[in-house]
């Protein structure tokens, strides 16, 4: 299993607020403890944190807010002796404004090499004054800003699929190329296990900028039904990743490129982990399908496939720093259209449904074969923070979309480790960059370690059986209602709302309909998401759980 830590809000070692990398290796027991194989750490690099460090200005500098580069030696350090591998995350698409390159691009002018770093163009209109096509930025408005030329006057329009302080780079320019196979090079040499490549669909443009007026968002407008956006998924994008894989090939031991590409269908994404290019690529299908049998059916069959076909496993993720963690999107009826970032006047979730429904979810991804992500804080069943007051929120989004999206900060809430400390524990003092909620004191980890049926213990009893049955290398078959060698034969089927399925010996089965089911006779329960009952030597299975059994016979 791979744990995202969100170096931001997860430990902060010195009070100031906001966490930091010795915060990080303070707490690697704690992973270890839970059960994780690697940690993938989103961006500490230098950065004036417009979008939380995923604008940055230096790839090769420390941003002081998370510590120095010894810190980083010491986090690698620390880790490799407990066996924790570390990814890190690359953020090629876009620099930073304040990055060396753009502030040279902006003096040096039209038509210089430092501006062909970037997607300089004039603008369209009389005198430039129009942006130069409809390209829309994901976090709302339009994707073009004017910059002012060194001697006053109005001049050329950059492109800035982000925010505004986050320009485009220009892949087509191999000066680009070359910096970031040696931006590559210059972590692997420190010992980092891989990266994990942020808008890995979105490096190349195509020719001419052709115009794309819809609306979107990371995922919109990869749907078979709408052609693709002009800056998604083009067919350049592999040609770069070919080159890193050669990199990273030259390095000894298991090194892996990860991709964020929100691309659809299955087979699309697929072709990102191909055998020449990258190894894994995050499974947002999965991410986003709605709590019903037949829908994650579909999705875990259709992954398994799309990557059984080009050789690679498979990934299953369901939170991360940019969606409504899963304790709180399964808290709303399934298919119901929630908002991008929810706050106190919106309708709220049902915590204890989001909670029961997100624990069953989980038993069922970590029953999977393939690479499971687990984003920092769901193994404490961490909802959403739904009730920010909207004067704190950080994200680019609540301001670029003229407030009408809340963007991502509900689930960036720092990490409570302590019930009784100031900040939960977080840090020393009671600072925390966003507000904690009064009601989280029992979801802190002192409050769960040790507690039998917490979510953190079973969590770590799932991550347990799932290293020592070898799950993710295993393979899945889905079992149609009836189960071969049981002591008395078979077993009727359970309806379209129960998902059955084994992985090598182990049987999983997960109860997403509204009555309880009866575990198969003779099954022995390896763990279930919620405590069970048992009357006449039957196990039943109430709504949305899920249990992990050993079938005797
Ligand atoms: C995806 C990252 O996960 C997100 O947090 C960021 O805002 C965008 N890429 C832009 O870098």
């Amino acid at each position: 299993m791979i744990y995202q830590v969100y170096p931001r809000s997860f430990a902060d070692s010195d009070g100031d607020g906001v966490g930091d990398l010795p915060g990080i290796t303070g707490r690697l027991e704690h992973l270890v403890d839970l059960g994780v194989d690697a940690l993938w750490l989103s961006p500490f690099y230098l950065s004036p944190q417009a979008d939380a460090g995923y604008d940055v200005a230096d790839y090769r500098t420390i941003d002081p807010v998370f510590g120095t580069m010894a810190d980083v030696d010491a986090l690698l350090h620390k880790a490799s002796r407990l066996g924790l591998r570390v990814i890190v995350d690359l953020v090629p698409n876009h620099t930073s404004d304040e990055h060396a390159w753009f502030r040279a691009a902006l003096q040096s002018g039209p038509g210089s090499p430092e501006r062909d770093l970037y997607l300089f163009r004039d603008g369209l209109g009389e005198h430039g004054e129009q942006p130069p096509n409809d390209w829309k930025s994901v976090f709302g408005g339009t994707a073009w800003q004017r910059v002012t030329e060194s001697d006053g006057t109005a001049g050329q329009w950059y492109l800035h699929l982000f925010d505004v302080k986050q320009p485009d780079l220009n892949w087509q320019n191999p000066k680009v190329r070359a910096e970031f196979e040696s931006i590559l090079r210059f972590w692997l040499d420190r010992g980092v296990a891989g990266f994990r490549i942020d808008v890995a669909h979105g490096l190349i443009k195509a020719p001419g900028l052709p115009s794309y007026s819809a609306e979107h968002h990371l995922l919109h407008g990869n749907e078979e039904d709408r052609p693709r956006p002009p800056y998604w998924d083009q067919e350049g994008v592999h040609e770069i990743y070919r080159g890193w894989h050669r990199i990273v090939e030259e390095y000894e031991g298991d090194r892996v490129l990860v991709a964020e590409a929100w691309v659809e269908p299955a087979q699309r994404l697929a072709r990102y982990v191909r055998p020449d290019e990258l190894h894994q690529s995050f499974n947002f299908d999965y991410l986003l399908a709605p709590w019903s049998a037949a829908a994650l059916r579909e999705v875990v069959t259709e992954s398994l496939q799309a990557t059984d076909e080009v050789g690679a496993p498979t990934t299953w993720v369901l939170s991360n720093h940019d969606v409504l963690r899963h304790a709180t999107r399964f808290g709303f009826a399934p298919g119901a259209v929630l908002p991008n970032g929810i706050g106190a006047d919106d309708p709220q979730p049902d915590a204890e449904l989001g909670l029961r429904r997100a624990r069953a979810a989980t038993l069922l991804m970590l029953a999977l074969p393939g690479a499971a992500y687990v984003y920092q804080g769901e193994e404490l069943g961490l909802p959403e923070h739904t009730t920010m007051p909207d004067d704190v929120r950080q994200d680019p989004t609540w301001r670029r979309s003229g407030h009408q999206h809340r963007g991502r900060d509900g689930c960036r809430v720092p990490i409570p480790w302590q019930g009784d400390a100031p900040s939960y524990g977080f840090g020393p003092g009671p600072r925390s960059w966003l507000p904690q909620p009064a009601s989280w004191r029992h979801y802190a980890l002192d409050a769960q370690q040790g507690v039998p049926g917490s979510t953190y213990e079973v969590y770590r009893a799932a991550l347990r059986l799932r290293r020592a049955h070898a799950l993710g290398a295993g393979s899945l078959a889905w079992v149609e209602g009836r189960v071969d060698g049981l002591v008395d034969g078979q077993v009727d089927g359970w309806g379209p709302d129960v998902l059955a399925l084994t992985n090598g010996e182990v049987f999983v089965l997960a109860n997403l309909g509204g009555e309880p089911i009866e575990l198969p006779e003779g099954s022995v329960v390896l763990l279930a998401s919620q405590l069970l009952t048992q009357a006449d030597g039957v196990v039943s299975v109430p709504p949305d759980v899920t249990v992990w059994a050993r079938l005797s016979g």
